[in-house]
């Protein structure tokens, strides 16, 4: 096999950050190629460099023989390279079809003459690139949701669309910043299937760039391993697994081991610091979340789980009042939040980590952390939050002074989460903490909740990685298409065949 794609010493520095320092690999045509490493490793600015969002820096990078360094990113994307994005960047505000569409421009036949003019050849062209987008759709099972607005989609659905959008510009390299991002392990196993028939059926070279390992170890052929901006290891996945470097700096030593689920405690219960009643949540026509009833006890850590769409972001959301109320209500320490306006919670105790980070991308670091404190006017509390966030968070200490818009997916999240501690929370509302964290930190992360959590802080965590959150926590709720459908104490739930088999999908195991 030849190679398509070949990077040879690529370097890529920012001011005095080499964020790439001289990688080389090549991808064999129709691979499917993956591209692992530590959350700031370089793994998206490779793809950056390679899509001519960047000019490297140093090093050539090589496709179908021709040198493409440099050259403009939409003269790469003719080339046939496509891409998707570790932060979803779909157009939330048009429906789902429109946002595959607008990829469309690129290929269609039809001249400007031609589509101002209304030809006959604009209309059948027009009638074509429908037909190919719905078709794109179908394949990821999004074809009934076409004219749906893509902000209403679940975080899962938006993924795959990002990839169908990515297609209709016929590439033959697809580039897939962290497809698996977000989806529980049954849903992951259909995107790695979904990822080998696409390479198939459209004669794709695939490059992934993925933390759940689950995909990576199943799908790649072959595994390039990245920490620092440099490589530590290449090879198959089955060397690369049991590379002691790889280990070290990447999986964590026991990778595979999860901490047993915690026996019930036999404590007084404490008084009850959160209550939902009967919560309902529609967006449009679709009711997302049907009458929701839970409870969160001052000093707990209660995790909601369930598969994509089940209503756990609405629900996080319609109780920080980031969405209206269709029935139901939200109390906190007894008060009912009925006219409470969303930015009043922060100064009430409540902060939220939201899913898909939302950080200021234009403050730098610290001032992102200073507006976490924003309803704080105590400065030495400040401070020594500053400081609790960098010990918990050593790369934030690092890059204080780094705009948060540059800052690796990972790193983004680690701010995030850092951010909603600074207002010193009574309830921490976290959603999906180790999206997009690469498997060593996800251990330091849920210790660092555990930490947080003993200090008495009190946590609602949705989370997809249904085995971590079980162990985290000390109660949980199971939600499956906006209703509870199992609750109760975490160690119980994570026996029950019931929770392991129908509610998460088939064949998630929790052990
Ligand atoms: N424009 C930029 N200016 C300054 N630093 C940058 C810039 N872009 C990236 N970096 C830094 O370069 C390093 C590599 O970032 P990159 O986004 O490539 O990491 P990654 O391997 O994709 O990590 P993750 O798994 O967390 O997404 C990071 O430490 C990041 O903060
Ligand atoms: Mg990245």
């Amino acid at each position: 096999m030849s190679a398509l794609l070949s990077l040879s010493n690529l370097e890529m520095v920012f001011g005095g950050l080499r964020a790439v320092g001289g990688v080389s690999f090549e991808v064999p045509e129709k691979a499917i190629f993956g591209l692992i490493g530590p959350n700031g490793a370089g793994k998206t600015t490779v793809f950056n460099c390679v899509t001519g969002v960047y000019a490297p820096t140093g090093g050539t990078i090589t496709f179908r023989g021709r040198p493409i360094g440099g050259l403009p990113a939409w003269k790469i994307a003719d080339l046939g390279i496509a891409r998707t994005f570790q932060n979803i960047r779909l157009f939330g505000q048009m429906s789902v079809i429109e946002n595959v569409l607008v990829a469309s421009h690129r290929v269609t036949k039809a001249s400007l003459l031609d589509v101002i003019a209304r030809t006959d050849r604009y209309a059948a062209d027009d009638a074509a690139m429908r037909a190919k987008a719905m078709d794109l759709l179908a394949f990821f099972e999004l074809d009934d949701n076409a004219g749906q607005l893509a902000s209403s989609l679940p975080y899962g659905d938006q993924r795959r669309l990002e990839i169908a959008r990515a297609l209709m510009l016929d590439p033959r390299v697809l580039l897939l910043d962290e497809p698996a991002a977000g989806l529980n392990s049954a849903e992951a196993k259909v995107l790695e299937g979904q990822i080998r028939t696409l390479r198939d059926r459209f004669d794709l070279t695939v490059v992934l760039v993925e933390h759940n390992m689950q995909v990576v170890m199943g799908v790649c052929e072959e595994i390039h391993v990245m920490d620092r901006g440099e490589t530590i290891a290449h090879g198959v996945p089955a060397a690369v697994q049991t590379d002691p470097k790889v280990l070290e700096a990447y999986l964590g030593a026991g990778h595979d081991a999860v901490t047993a689920p915690r026996e019930a405690t036999a404590e007084a219960p404490a008084e009850v610091l959160l209550s939902v009643m009967d919560l309902q949540v529609a967006y449009g026509g679709i009711q997302a979340v049907k009458g929701i009833s839970l409870e969160v006890r001052r000093g707990e850590l209660v995790a909601l789980i369930g598969a994509n769409g089940a209503g756990k972001t609405t629900t996080l959301k319609a109780i920080a009042r980031m969405l209206p109320l269709k029935a139901g209500a939200v109390a906190f320490e007894g008060k009912n939040l009925g006219g409470v306006e969303a930015h009043s919670l922060v100064a009430m105790g409540i902060a939220m980590a939201p899913e898909g980070r939302a950080i200021f991308p234009n403050l730098t670091v610290r001032e992102n952390l200073e507006m976490g404190a924003y309803t704080v006017d105590d400065r030495g509390a400040i401070a020594a939050r500053m400081d609790e966030a960098v010990a918990l968070f050593p790369r934030l200490g690092e890059r204080m002074a780094q705009l948060g818009g540059t800052l690796s997916g990972g790193e983004q999240q680690m701010l995030a989460i850092a951010r909603a501690l600074m207002s010193g929370p009574k309830l921490l509302m976290l959603d999906e903490p180790s999206l997009g964290i690469a498997p060593v930190l996800v251990d330091q992360i849920f210790e660092a909740i555990d930490r947080i959590r003993r200090k008495g802080l009190t946590i609602l965590l949705v989370e997809q990685n249904t085995r971590r959150a079980l162990a985290a926590a000390q109660r949980a709720y199971v939600l499956v298409t906006g209703e509870v459908v199992l609750s109760g104490d975490a160690a119980t739930l994570a026996r029950d065949p019931r929770v392991q088999g129908a509610y998460l999908g088939e064949g998630v195991h929790i052990d």
